[in-house]
C-alpha cells in the first residue's frame, strides 16, 4: 500500500494525555494504558476512531467505567476501531505483547535479557493501542513494574516521580514526561545495568544528572560517550541556545538494536557500538563516530522532539537539521576541514551511488510503502547538506535567526518542511521557493564551466551550466539555486581581486545562481587565474571536470581552500587512471601518474598542512569512486587490477619519503583519541598502507611488527586491514592470532568478522559460511550482520559481484532468511544490490537472477518487497 503526501489530513481525534501501567514479567507483559481521547474541533460527531495496534493481544477494552462488548469495537491485524466514539471520553485498554518473541526488534522486546523498545517510526503500536503517527502528541505517565532481581532499573521518558516497593519481590517506577511528545519518542527500559553517572548546570543554572547504563561490567566503557555528552550539552547551549529541559538525561547502551541509536525524549536508546569504547577495543574512528552519535540524538531533543515533524514525508526536517548541528558540532570540536572532507567523502560513497540507481528519491519524498526503508542517505545526509547550503546562502547570522525563528515558533509542535523554509525567508527577506526544490527533487546538478581571460581589458570570465539528469519516474527536473563558493587562484596561490562581477549574484566568494547556463563577467582581474569552484562543497553537485592536469595540480598545490586542494588531488588521479578501468578503455599509461606523485610527495613535505589532513590526501580515490565515475559497463576485478597499479606506481615514487614518514612519526605514550593524535595515527597507518601495496616480503614484516607492537585497536586494526587487503594467507593468521587474543569484547569480534569477509581470495565465500556457523555469530544480532555482511558487501567488491554470481546468491539467501523475522534488516540489506544495472553483463544477469529469486520466494515481508520491486524495476 503507498502513502502519499497529497493524502495528509490532520487526525480527526487528539490524545492530549496518556497513562500507561506496565507489567514485565518472563513471558508476557502486560500494558494497561488509558488513553484521554478527544474529538477535534469541526470533526463531525460519528466519525469513526482508528486506532493503530500490531500483534497485540487485547485482553481488555473500556470507555469510562463501560467495558466494551464485542460487538462495540472492530478489531483487526493493524487495529482497532470504535465506530461511534463520544466528544471527549477515556479509552482503557489492557494488551498483551511477547517480548522475548519479538526478533524484529520493533516495539518492545528483549536483548540480553533486559527490556528495552524502539518506536521510531511505527513501533509504538505494536507495544499498545494508539494513533500512531507523530502529529498526535500526548503527555505520558508510565507506571513501570517488575521483578526486583530480574529489573532493578527502570527508565522511561521524562522525569522520576516515585519509585517503591511492592509484594512479591517486585517494585515500581513512575515516570512522567511534561513535554508533550508523539508516540515514537516513547521508551521504556527495564532490566539489570550498570551505570555511570555526571552532573550537568545548564546555562540558566538548572542542575541535570546524566546517567549512561550498560550492561553489567560494561558501565566503565561508557567514560568517552559521557564525556562527549557534556560537551554537546555545552556546545549547544552556545552554538544553537539550546538548553536542556527535564530534570535528568539517561542513555542506554543495548547490544541488539536495528539502527544506530534513538532520539527518545530523556531516554536516549543507544545500539552499544556506538556507546562502548576504550583504547583496547575502539579505534580513533569508532571514538569519532560515538562522539557523533551522542552529539546527534542529544541534539534531536530540539531539532525533533521540541519540533517534531508533521508526517514520515518531513523525516529530513528533523534528520537533516539534526545531521548539519552534529557535522559542526564535530567540525568545531576537531579539525573542521578534515570533517568536511571525511563527510563528503561520506556523502559520494552512499548518498550519490543511491541517488544514481533505482532508488533515487527527494529529501522529502512525496510517496513510499515502507517508511522504514526511508531512512536512508538522502534524508540524512543530503538533508543535512540542503541545510549546510542555506547557512552559505544567508550567511551564519542570519541562518541562527533563522533556526531560532523555527525552534520558538514551532515549539512543541509538528511541523513540515515548508514551515521550517519559511521561517528563512522572514529573517532574510529573501524567496526561497526555488531554493526549496533540493526537497523535493530527486537526483543532483551535474554542474560544467568553461573560463577565459583577456589579459589587456582584465576581463575574467567564467560561464556556468547545470543540468540535472533523469531519476527513475522523474525526467522533469528544473534548475537548482547553487551556492557556488569560488576563488580566482593566481600564480603564487592567493586568491585575485576583482573590481566588479556581473551576470549573476556575486558576495565576496560567493556566486549564486539558479539557471540552467550562466556567464559571469569579473572586471579587473590583474592575471589570468586558475577558478576554484564549490569551495568546501558549497553545494552537492558533480563538478564535471574536464579541467587540465596542470590546473588540478595548481589547485592541488596552492589553493587556500583545503576541500579543494584535497579535490583536485582527487580529480587529477581518477581523470588519468578511470579511462583505464572502462571495459574497452586503454591501458593505463603510468608515465602520467608522475606528476600527481610529485604533488602527493610535496603534500606530504609541507610543513603548513595537518598529518590528519595528508593522511586523507594518501588515501586515493575509493572504488566507488570510479564505480561512480563510470556508470555502467562496471567490472570489479579490472577497476581492482588497476587500482592496485597505481598504488604501486604511486608507493614506489614515495617510498623513501613514506618509510621515513612511518619510522619517524612519534606519538605520545599517552593514548588520546583527539583530533591530533587520531591524525597521527592515521597519516602512519596509511603510508604503510600504501607501501604494503608493492607487496614485498620485507615490507609484510613491517606490517606484522605494526600488529604486534601495537597499543592501541587503531593501530592493530590498521595492520590487520593492511595485510587483509594485500597478503591474504598472512592475514589468515595474523587473524587467528587476533581472534584468540582480543575478541572478548563483541564489538572486537565483530572487527574480526568484517576484516575477515574483506579478504578477497579463493575461500572468500566458503570462509563466510564459515563464519556464519561461529559460536558467537547470530543472524539475530544486527551488529553482528552488519559486520560480517557489511564487510563483505561494501568493502569486498570483486567477491561480492563475483561473475558467476556466487556472491549475489550468498547474499540472496541471507537477506531471505532475515527478513523471516527481522525485516528492517533485510529490507536495509537489500540496497547492497542497487547498483546491478551499472555492472557488465554477466553480472548485472547474475544480479539480476538473485534479485528476482528473492522477489519471486514466499512470504517475503513488505519491507524486502518494496526495496526489491523499486531496485529491479527502477
Ligand atoms: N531517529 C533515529 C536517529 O537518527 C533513527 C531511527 C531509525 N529508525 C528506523 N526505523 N530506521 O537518530
Ligand atoms: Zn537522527
Amino acid at each position: 500500500k503507498i502513502v502519499y503526501l497529497q493524502d495528509y489530513k490532520p487526525s480527526d481525534y487528539l490524545i492530549p494525555k496518556t497513562e500507561m501501567w506496565v507489567d514485565f514479567s518472563p513471558e508476557r507483559t502486560q500494558i494497561t494504558t488509558d488513553l484521554h481521547i478527544e474529538r477535534r474541533a469541526g470533526v463531525e460527531a460519528g466519525t469513526p476512531l482508528e486506532l493503530d495496534g500490531e500483534q497485540v493481544e487485547l485482553v481488555s477494552i473500556a470507555i469510562g467505567d463501560d467495558v466494551l462488548g464485542a460487538g462495540q469495537y472492530e478489531l483487526s491485524e493493524n487495529g482497532l476501531k470504535l465506530l461511534d466514539p463520544p466528544q471527549s471520553f477515556v479509552l482503557s485498554t489492557v494488551v498483551e505483547v511477547a517480548p522475548e518473541k519479538n526478533k524484529s526488534l520493533e516495539g518492545l522486546y528483549r536483548s540480553s535479557g533486559n527490556w528495552c523498545t524502539q518506536c521510531e517510526a511505527e513501533g509504538f503500536r505494536r507495544i499498545t493501542y494508539f494513533i500512531d503517527r507523530p502529529d498526535v502528541m500526548s503527555v505520558f505517565t508510565v507506571k513501570m513494574v517488575a521483578d526486583k532481581d530480574l529489573a532493578p532499573v527502570l527508565l522511561s521518558n521524562g522525569n522520576p516521580m516515585d519509585k517503591g516497593e511492592m509484594s512479591n519481590n517486585r517494585h515500581f517506577a513512575l515516570w512522567h514526561d511534561p513535554h508533550p511528545k508523539p508516540c515514537y519518542l516513547f521508551a521504556m527500559v527495564a532490566g539489570k545495568l550498570d551505570k555511570i553517572s555526571e552532573k550537568f548546570t545548564t546555562k540558566s543554572g538548572k542542575n541535570v544528572d546524566l546517567n549512561i547504563y550498560a550492561e553489567p561490567g560494561k558501565a566503565e566503557l561508557c567514560r568517552y560517550a559521557m564525556d562527549a555528552l557534556v560537551r554537546s550539552m555545552k556546545w549547544d547551549e552556545e552554538r544553537f541556545g539550546c538548553e536542556y529541559d527535564l530534570d535528568v538525561f539517561n542513555i542506554v547502551a543495548v547490544s541488539d538494536f536495528n539502527a544506530g541509536a534513538m532520539e527518545n525524549k530523556g531516554l536516549n536508546i543507544f545500539n552499544d557500538k556506538y556507546v562502548l569504547a576504550d583504547p583496547a577495543t575502539a579505534t580513533d574512528q569508532d571514538y569519532a563516530l560515538i562522539e557523533r552519535i551522542i552529539a546527534h540524538e542529544y541534539f534531536h531533543n530540539y531539532t525533533g522532539n521540541r519540533v517534531t515533524c508533521r508526517d514520515w514525508f518531513q523525516l529530513c526536517l528533523k534528520e537533516g537539521l539534526t545531521v548539519f548541528r552534529d557535522q559542526e558540532f564535530s567540525s568545531d570540536e576537531r579539525f573542521r576541514d578534515v570533517e568536511r572532507i571525511d563527510d563528503v567523502k561520506g556523502l559520494r560513497q552512499s548518498q550519490f551511488v543511491e541517488d544514481s540507481g533505482p532508488l533515487a528519491h527527494p529529501p522529502r519524498p512525496s510517496q513510499y510503502e515502507q517508511i522504514d526503508n526511508f531512512y536512508t542517505s538522502t534524508v540524512y545526509e543530503k538533508g543535512a547538506e540542503v541545510v549546510r547550503m542555506l547557512m552559505t546562502l544567508l550567511g551564519k547570522q542570519t541562518f541562527h535567526e533563522g533556526v531560532d525563528l523555527y525552534l520558538d515558533r514551532h515549539d512543541g509542535e509538528a511541523a513540515t518542511i515548508e514551515q521550517f523554509i519559511k521561517c528563512f525567508e522572514d529573517v532574510s527577506g529573501r524567496d526561497l521557493s526555488q531554493f526549496q526544490k533540493w526537497y523535493t527533487q530527486a537526483g543532483r546538478p551535474r554542474v560544467s564551466y568553461s573560463t577565459s581571460y583577456a589579459a589587456e581589458q582584465k576581463l575574467f570570465t567564467l560561464v556556468l551550466k547545470q543540468e540535472v539528469p533523469p531519476t527513475p519516474g522523474d525526467d522533469e527536473k528544473s534548475p537548482l539555486v547553487l551556492p557556488i563558493r569560488f576563488g580566482l587562484v593566481s600564480n603564487n596561490g592567493e586568491d585575485l581581486t576583482w573590481e566588479h562581477a556581473e551576470g549573476a549574484e556575486v558576495q565576496d566568494d560567493l556566486i549564486v545562481t539558479n539557471e540552467d547556463e550562466v556567464t559571469v563577467t569579473f572586471h579587473g582581474v590583474s592575471s589570468a587565474p586558475v577558478v576554484s569552484l564549490f569551495r568546501g562543497f558549497s553545494a552537492p553537485v558533480t563538478l564535471d571536470t574536464k579541467a587540465s592536469l596542470e590546473e588540478d595540480l595548481h589547485r592541488a598545490r596552492l589553493d587556500s581552500d583545503p576541500f579543494n586542494r584535497w579535490e583536485s588531488l582527487q580529480s587529477a588521479i581518477m581523470n588519468i587512471v578511470a579511462p583505464a578501468m572502462d571495459v574497452d578503455g586503454p591501458e593505463l599509461d603510468i608515465e602520467l601518474l608522475e606528476p600527481v606523485a610529485v604533488a602527493l610527495s610535496q603534500t606530504l613535505d609541507s610543513q603548513n598542512l595537518s598529518p590528519a589532513f595528508k593522511a586523507l590526501c594518501l588515501k586515493l580515490p575509493t572504488y566507488q569512486d570510479y564505480t561512480q565515475r563510470l556508470g555502467q559497463n562496471i567490472d570489479p576485478d579490472r577497476i581492482k587490477t588497476v587500482r592496485q597499479k597505481v598504488s604501486e606506481v604511486v608507493a614506489d615514487k614515495l617510498r623513501g619519503q613514506l618509510v621515513t614518514l612511518y619510522s619517524t612519526l612519534h606519538l605520545p605514550d599517552d593514548y588520546q583519541p583527539n583530533a591530533e593524535q587520531s591524525g597521527m595515527r592515521d597519516l602512519r597507518n596509511q603510508a604503510l598502507s600504501l607501501l604494503a601495496t608493492l607487496k614485498e616480503g620485507q615490507l609484510f614484516e613491517l606490517v606484522e611488527r605494526h600488529y604486534r607492537e601495537a597499543r592501541n585497536m587503531t593501530d592493530r586494526q590498521a595492520a590487520l586491514a593492511i595485510m587483509c587487503a594485500n597478503a591474504p594467507d598472512r592475514a589468515v593468521e595474523l587473524l587467528d592470532d587476533f581472534k584468540r587474543n582480543y575478541t572478548e569484547a563483541m564489538t572486537v569480534y565483530d572487527k574480526w568478522l568484517g576484516l575477515n569477509a574483506s579478504i578477497d581470495d579463493a575461500q572468500t565465500i566458503d570462509r563466510i559460511k564459515r563464519l556464519m556457523d561461529d559460536d558467537r555469530f547470530s543472524l539475530e544480532t544486527p551488529n553482528r550482520v552488519y559486520a560480517l555482511f557489511g564487510a563483505f558487501t561494501q568493502g569486498n567488491p570483486t567477491q561480492f559481484a563475483r561473475a558467476d554470481g556466487a556472491g549475489f546468491e550468498l547474499i540472496a539467501d541471507v537477506i531471505l532468511q532475515i527478513d523471516q523475522f527481522n525485516p528492517q534488516v533485510a529490507g536495509r540489506f537489500a540496497v547492497a544490490f542497487r547498483i546491478w544495472k551499472n555492472y557488465e553483463s554477466k553480472r548485472r544477469e547474475a544480479a539480476r537472477a538473485a534479485l528476482e529469486r528473492i522477489k519471486q520466494s514466499e512470504k517475503i515481508s513488505p519491507n524486502l518487497s518494496e526495496m526489491v520491486n523499486k531496485t529491479l524495476g527502477g
